[in-house]
């Protein structure tokens, strides 16, 4: 007889014996720089709340209030009777914050591109995509029916290549979409998005960017890539994004044109058959653009935190990588090591977690530090006091014995 689930034990098993699983780490309390993990009070030095926004007075005033004036929830999927006037006063403001015509608020960004990309491109069409992106994009991919090509990341060079042999198909593809991370949350580069909308420009092809990680850092007063290299609507067609790191809260979302989000809110499977966000959570992200809009501050002290930390890190020895965002990767090589590296720091109240194969190549496994706008200089004197001790003992610096 088949035995319908012991593979659930078996595969959790090995995923335990091969050290893959994922050990929760439980915060007794909110994320702020100082907080309580697994009952420990460390610095939180790997958190995507970049601007320390989720404890931001006006964004938890604004929840609490919606929950007086909107209630719990929301009663719907948007489409049926689960769009409230907060939902559509979010797209507004954010729209107006992205400088875009139009944007469509998903309940997470995984929702998005899993919606999304899988309508923008199908049989007929191909979808050409970096070799580094994120998870829920690649998964936006695979529901989709259209073809599948990827180019070397980052790599503006091997887009073109690809682009010119797509050309060269038979008969023609319908559409040509190309997809990029905006900032790759592995390594904290940014992508060529200038480059990749000139040639996408030449081809005919839709850009569609997931700038997850350039909202609240990234252009003009946080508003993200397109900003950040001063591209315009017509050049990258898709801007897409989420409210669940610098905003600080949750959300996904997409920017563009109207056509864009008529399109998207009629055909993304995600949005029309799943229950809306609760007011709450749309009030916390209305309070979170304007924030945004009103105190650049936040968005200012993000960088100076992340410049002192870069030169600090550089300077002791370590390999940073080739991060050029808040995102730094404390490159390490052998998993073991960055495990143990990431152990030491917890004890001495440093929490950063290691990032190992197969999340990235073998040999490449890091320690993957986010900034935080609110992290005093002496919070960021502590972490590298911290790294600077662990990475001595453990040989990653020199100085160790
Ligand atoms: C690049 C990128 N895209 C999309 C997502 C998904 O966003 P959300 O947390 O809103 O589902 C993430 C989050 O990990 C991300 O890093």
């Amino acid at each position: 007889m088949r035995d319908p689930t012991s593979f659930l034990r078996q595969e959790y098993d090995d995923l335990v014996r091969q050290e893959l699983d994922w050990k929760l780490r439980v915060l007794g309390g909110p994320s702020l720089p100082w907080c309580v993990v697994d009952g420990k009070k460390v610095l939180m030095f790997c958190s995507n709340n970049y601007l320390g926004l989720s404890n931001h007075p006006k964004l938890k005033a604004a929840a609490k209030e919606a929950v007086d004036t909107h209630g719990a929830g929301s009663g719907s999927v948007r489409p049926i009777a689960g769009t409230m006037d907060l939902h559509m006063e979010l797209e507004r403001r954010l729209a107006r914050f992205k400088g875009a015509e139009a944007s469509l608020v998903y309940q997470t960004g995984f929702a998005a591109n899993a919606g999304l990309i899988p309508q923008l491109a199908g049989k007929g069409d191909v979808i050409v995509s970096d070799e580094l992106n994120h998870g829920s994009i690649i998964d936006g991919v695979r529901l989709s029916l259209a073809e599948r090509r990827v180019y070397k990341h980052a790599d503006a060079e091997d887009l073109g290549r690809v682009l010119d042999e797509a050309e060269k198909a038979s008969p023609a593809f319908r559409r040509v979409l190309v997809i990029t991370d905006g900032v790759f949350s592995m390594d904290g580069d940014v992508a060529p998005l200038d480059k990749i909308a000139a040639l996408c420009s030449q081809h005919g092809a839709m850009v569609y960017v997931d700038d997850a990680h350039g909202e609240g850092v990234l252009g003009d007063g946080g508003r993200g890539i397109v900003s950040h290299f001063k591209l315009t609507r017509d050049k990258v067609q898709v801007e897409m994004g989420t409210f669940s790191k610098a905003f600080g809260v949750v959300g996904g979302h997409v920017s563009g044109s109207r056509d864009l989000v008529n399109f998207a809110y009629n055909k993304s499977r995600t949005w029309t058959l799943s229950g809306s966000h609760p007011p709450a959570v749309v009030a916390a992200c209305i309070a979170a653009v304007d924030v945004l809009e009103r105190e650049p501050q936040h968005v200012e002290k993000l960088w100076e935190n992340t410049r002192y930390f870069k030169k600090a890190m550089t300077d002791l020895g370590f390999d940073i990588g080739k991060s050029t965002t808040p995102i730094t990767p404390v490159m390490v090589g052998e998993s073991g090591r960055a495990k143990r590296l990431s152990a030491r720091l917890y004890e001495i109240g440093v929490l950063a977690l290691p990032i190992v194969y197969p999340m990235v190549a073998q040999g490449k496994a890091r320690i993957r530090t986010i900034m935080n706008a609110a992290l005093t200089r002496e919070d960021l004197d502590f972490a590298i006091g911290a790294f600077e001790t662990a990475g001595k003992e453990l040989s990653i610096i020199p100085g160790g014995n």
